[in-house]
């Protein structure tokens, strides 16, 4: 079954093949990175813009470096949430025009089970299947969700941030340092020569014991004072970046720090037979390292970095789960820029 999967939920425009739910035909994605850039940020107007521009080139790509034919698609799915509302408008009335046209099934998918599905694609994984449950980590920009995936296409969620999401966190951060934006990649980027052990620099961890809930805004604030008071804020870190790698790397830990210990109690205490990672975060080259090193003998699935970021491959890789369990939606379908899972 090869289906066609759409995302357009934030700043990129990304279209996909995907042959029964595991390999990739092709994975098409346009970056608006470089336009946000100079905002600072994703601006909402500017991305549906983009989207607007890109959506039909980037969906021809798919096609031909998939070498399929739209007579070769099976079916389409498409992201209608979480996310920017004019953004998701966008990849949904493309993928409804198209299934309408082609007469072809339409799955709405929700972004943040596509991002737990990108670790079941390309059998990157050597066992991507030890059975369920599955404990799941999903940490982007918008979200920090901890899940029990009982089954196929079947959530409890255990925990989630009571405030700032992971990715936030490390946006924030990042422009207060004056690292620029996304904020992830370049923390991880100035923290790699940074020998942890030797850091002095001392930031919190929320544990909020007794749950499996997170809380971000307190390090973010705790490292904006810490940041004022050695001058490295505002721009006064330019010229010390020996410093200003020590401060991004002592906040790196923190995150990880507690992603890592809140994702392996869930996992116990749920007797759960395997962790996934999934979302921008899960990128983390830290967190990575860490959760493997602390998971003894439970198997971590967690997808290459280019497929922990959103593209469109996890869309059509979930749809295919979802295929064989529901019914297709409706040309009624509509975007849900507050959907939750689990
Ligand atoms: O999943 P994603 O691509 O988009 C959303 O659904 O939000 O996640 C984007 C987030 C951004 O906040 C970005 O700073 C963060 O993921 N991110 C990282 C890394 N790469 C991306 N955070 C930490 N380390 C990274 N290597
Ligand atoms: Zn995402």
């Amino acid at each position: 079954m090869l289906i066609l999967g759409i995302e357009t939920s934030c700043d990129e425009t990304a279209a996909a093949l995907v042959a029964d739910g595991r390999v990739i035909r092709s994975n098409v994605i346009a970056s608006q990175v470089e336009i946000h850039a100079r905002y600072g940020g994703v601006v909402p107007e500017v991305a549906s813009r983009q989207h607007l521009l890109q959506m039909i080139p980037v969906v021809e790509r798919a096609l031909s470096q998939g070498g399929a034919a739209w007579s070769d698609v099976d079916a389409i799915a498409v992201t209608y949430g979480p996310g920017l509302a004019g953004a998701l408008m966008v990849g949904v009335n493309m993928a409804k025009a198209v299934a309408l046209a082609r007469g072809l099934p339409l799955f709405g998918i929700n972004h943040l089970e596509g991002h737990v599905y990108a670790a079941w694609l390309e059998g990157r994984q050597p066992d991507v299947d030890p059975g369920f449950p599955l404990v799941v980590l999903v940490a982007s920009g918008g979200h920090t969700d901890l899940l029990l995936m009982e089954e196929h296409c079947r959530y409890r969620l255990l925990g989630m941030t009571r405030d700032d999401a992971a990715g936030e966190s490390f946006d924030k951060a990042a422009r207060v340092l004056g690292l620029g934006f996304p904020g992830g990649p370049a923390i991880q980027r100035v923290s790699q020569g940074i020998k942890i052990e030797e850091v002095r620099q001392e930031l919190p961890r929320a544990w909020l014991r007794g749950t499996l809930d997170f809380s971000f805004s307190g390090l973010k604030t705790a490292l904006l004072h810490k940041a004022q008071e050695q001058g490295l804020a505002d721009g006064g870190g330019a010229s010390r970046p020996k410093e200003v790698a020590e401060m991004a790397a002592a906040f790196q830990e923190s995150v990880v720090d507690v992603l890592t210990a809140k994702t392996l109690a869930a996992a116990s205490d749920a007797g759960a037979k395997g962790i996934i990672l999934g979302g921008g975060v899960t990128a983390n080259a830290r967190l990575r390292e860490r959760l493997r090193a602390k998971a003894g003998g439970l198997p971590v699935f967690i997808p290459s970095p280019g497929l922990c970021v959103d593209n469109a491959a996890m869309v059509a890789s979930c749809a295919f789960y979802h295929a064989g369990r529901r019914n297709a939606d409706g040309l009624d379908l509509d975007v849900v820029p507050s959907l939750k899972l689990g």
